[in-house]
């Protein structure tokens, strides 16, 4: 698809001017550092600025220099990010930290090849510290951008698929100029997400209506074209409570599902049928509770139960033996405030006042 620049220019021109004329005051607005950027970036990945902002400010003020997230326990960047979710990302973030302080001798990659080598670093996140770090003319494209682009260009692909990518990643680098490329990298982000929203847009108050083809047309609602749904898992899990005296028996998350690394109960899956047993430190019927708790992930749909099992204080050895022999560990009520947990575990703690 060719584009005239003059056509180019008219939309990057107003792109631009409504973002001046719309500012929201962010912390990691108009700052050059690439770890603070780098960070944000991460935060705001698959998160809502709303609730990336609070752990913008947790992480620039706990580890204000890449040299002191290097330098931290891998336990304490989890406990930092819980409720973020996507716990790879706060893997790959601390991981990345102790790369660029032990292998780059502190030094931010400083440009977009060398930012991709990052991991957990992807071409949205590489073009947006590569463009306000560096200015380098490197255009942003997620969903928010697709949208923009497919109704002002009136652009049909799938935006599922991979050919729609390099299709708008080309239209998109065109669009930048090279004059200020950061701030048109911001301005698209915050356009996207607050005036070209996928539903009801306010398409009567934008300055860029007489020249966008979805508006001119009347299809605001069909563009963009979306094609391929991705499939959604639905997974019920049955929750084991046991506790004895002070403490609680808890299980670190194996790798290779969901919120590796992080800590829950004990856990009987149902396979679609009923629940598999799960072999209980005692004969003791457990205590169901009757509140579910529902959870959704980017590709799964959880359905959560608890039952409790008290048992008594003179069984505690056959218990620890019992945790010992089937990979879990007891921790005492006052120490579970620092465990790494999924948002769904902490609810439900706090349901229970624990
Ligand atoms: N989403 C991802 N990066 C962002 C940024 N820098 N500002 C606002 N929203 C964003």
């Amino acid at each position: 698809m060719n584009h005239k620049t003059a056509e180019n220019q008219v939309f990057s021109t107003q792109i631009i001017s409504w973002y001046r004329a719309n500012p929201r005051e962010l912390p990691w607005r108009g700052i050059k550092d690439p770890y603070k950027i780098w960070l944000s970036e991460i935060i705001l990945q698959q998160t809502r600025v709303a609730q990336g902002l609070p752990y913008y400010y947790a992480f620039s003020e706990t580890y204000p220099a890449v040299k002191d997230l290097a330098l931290a326990p891998e336990s304490d960047v989890l406990r930092l990010w819980q409720g973020l979710g996507y716990y790879s990302r706060a893997r790959n973030l601390h991981s990345c930290a102790k790369y660029i302080w032990y292998e780059l001798g502190g030094n931010f990659p400083d440009n977009y090849q060398d930012l991709l080598l990052l991991k957990g670093v992807g071409s949205y996140t590489a073009s947006a510290i590569a463009s306000f770090a560096y200015g380098e003319a490197k255009a942003v494209v997620d969903g928010n951008v697709f949208r923009v682009l497919a109704r002002y260009f009136g652009i049909e692909t799938d935006i599922a698929t991979g050919k729609a990518k390099k299709q708008f990643e080309t239209l998109a680098d065109e669009l930048i100029p090279q004059s200020n490329p950061g701030e048109f990298n911001q301005a698209m982000m915050d356009f996207g997400a607050r005036l070209c929203v996928p539903k009801n847009p306010d398409c009567e108050i934008c300055p860029l209506k007489s020249s966008c083809f979805a508006f001119q047309k009347g299809l605001v609602k069909e563009l963009p074209v979306k094609i391929n749904k991705t499939k959604v898992r639905e997974r019920n899990l049955h929750y084991y409570v046991i506790q004895c005296g002070q403490d609680y028996v808890w299980n670190k998350r194996k790798a290779g599902d969901i919120w590796e690394g992080l800590h829950d109960f004990p856990l009987e899956e149902n396979n679609g049928i009923s629940f598999q047993g799960l072999s209980l430190p005692t004969s003791e019927k457990p205590q169901s509770i009757p509140k579910n708790y529902r959870h959704i992930l980017s590709h799964q749909k959880l359905n959560a139960s608890f039952s409790k099992l008290d048992i008594p204080t003179e069984k505690y050895l056959e218990l620890t033996q019992w945790c010992e022999e089937e990979g879990y560990f007891l921790v005492s009520e006052n120490e579970i405030e620092s465990l790494a947990k999924p948002k769904l575990i902490v609810n439900f703690l706090n349901d229970q006042g624990i």
